[in-house]
């Protein structure tokens, strides 16, 4: 938990009850989550250019409005509201929790028809898990996008964990690929599927002459005023991440160049999540995992992530939880509290 925006000193491991169950909410005993980009956001309230005000909103204004981060779990149903038919307590599931977050702690909850998707076969808890923030985001911004065979995508932060995603979907989709990385992870990114690898601490991708249909811009120094040049007639600008100038332009620009500028992205699915599950069991989507914390480890996860340097993603263990502390009303079965 966080009470104070801040540092990663202000991450905490405390005891709280378990979230209350509403009719449609599955209750998720948690077995992983990742301390992702967004998680460091929310803590330290570091966003981008202009987007203060409207992060307030979500994140909270003096103090912060979820005190549990986490936007995503792996982990076990423990029990279901009472309108529940999709999922059943045992049943092993992966599950996005957005902007409610609640994923670093022992239990999360998500609605039924929210983004949860049984886990992989092939994949443990906290390989699992990694599908979910970067794979999600991934899918949701290509999406906007044909991407036929052939197509050639360029990804820029390819070695992070929502670049590493989208270097194996558009791979997958049959595009040309081409990551943008720092040496060290050149090797890492071509085994995700890339043809090509820019090393953005000796090459400067905007002085090339090569052209592409789609660039997906995960580290926020490619907007359109750098690299539409680049792009091909036709083609797609994906700012997974942008300052509020940028995103007000991008319509406009969209407009007057035939090329689609988008920073939005839309809610995730039940049906994208069990879309990367199917790759994964088909051996087309890996896991990338960075290091691995124990939830005790929290403020040292917290404080490897903000280096901005990790390998896809963090993992963040939650051990297996204490037969006693099932309690608060949380029988296997049954909806522990009534709703909020
Ligand atoms: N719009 C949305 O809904 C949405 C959703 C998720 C995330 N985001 C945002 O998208 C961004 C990426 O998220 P993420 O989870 O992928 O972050 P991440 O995992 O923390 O990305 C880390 C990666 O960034 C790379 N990087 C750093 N500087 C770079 C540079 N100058 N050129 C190329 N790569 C560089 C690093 O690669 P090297 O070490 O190899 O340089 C590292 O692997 C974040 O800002 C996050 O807040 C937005």
């Amino acid at each position: 938990m966080y009470r104070r925006f801040g540092g990663p000193e202000n991450v905490q491991v405390e005891q709280v009850l378990p979230p209350s169950l509403g009719a449609d909410d599955v209750l998720i005993r948690v077995r992983a989550s990742t301390v992702s980009a967004a998680d460091h956001r929310a803590r330290s309230r570091e966003v981008p250019r202009g987007l203060g005000l409207l992060a307030a909103f979500g994140i909270g204004v003096v103090r912060p409005k979820r005190r549990v981060l986490g936007m995503d779990v792996a982990g076990v149903v423990e029990a279901v509201g009472e309108d529940v038919t999709r999922f059943e307590p045992g049943d092993e599931v992966i599950a996005m929790l957005g902007a409610a977050f609640g994923g670093h702690a022992e239990y999360a909850k998500v609605r039924q028809d929210g983004a949860i998707a049984r886990k992989p076969r092939n994949m443990t808890s906290e390989d699992a898990v990694t599908l979910v923030f970067g794979g999600l985001t991934a899918r949701g911004f290509l999406a906007q996008v044909e991407l036929v065979p052939g197509a050639t995508v360029l990804v820029n932060g390819a070695s992070g964990a929502v670049g590493s995603a989208a270097v194996q979907l558009a791979k997958h989709a049959g595009a040309h690929v081409t990551g943008i990385c720092s040496g060290g992870n050149r090797e890492l990114v071509t085994s995700l599927g890339a043809d090509r690898v820019i090393d953005h601490t000796t090459d400067d991708v905007t002085s090339s002459a090569d052209t592409y249909d789609v660039i997906v811009d995960c580290v926020g120094n490619a907007p359109f005023e750098r690299v539409g040049h680049l792009l091909n007639p036709g083609g797609a600008l994906l700012l997974v991440i942008a300052d509020l100038p940028a995103i007000l332009r991008a319509p406009l620009r969209s407009r007057r160049t035939g090329k689609l500028v988008t920073a939005t992205v839309g809610k995730p699915t039940a049906e994208d999540l069990a879309f990367l599950v199917d790759l994964a069991e088909a051996g087309h989507y890996r896991a990338v995992r960075d290091r691995t914390f124990d939830l005790d480890e929290i403020a040292a996860a917290h404080r490897f992530v903000d280096g901005g340097r990790k390998r896809g993603n963090v993992v963040l263990r939650i051990a297996a939880h204490h037969p006693d502390r099932a309690g608060a009303g949380c029988r296997p079965g049954t909806v522990p509290v009534v709703a909020e």
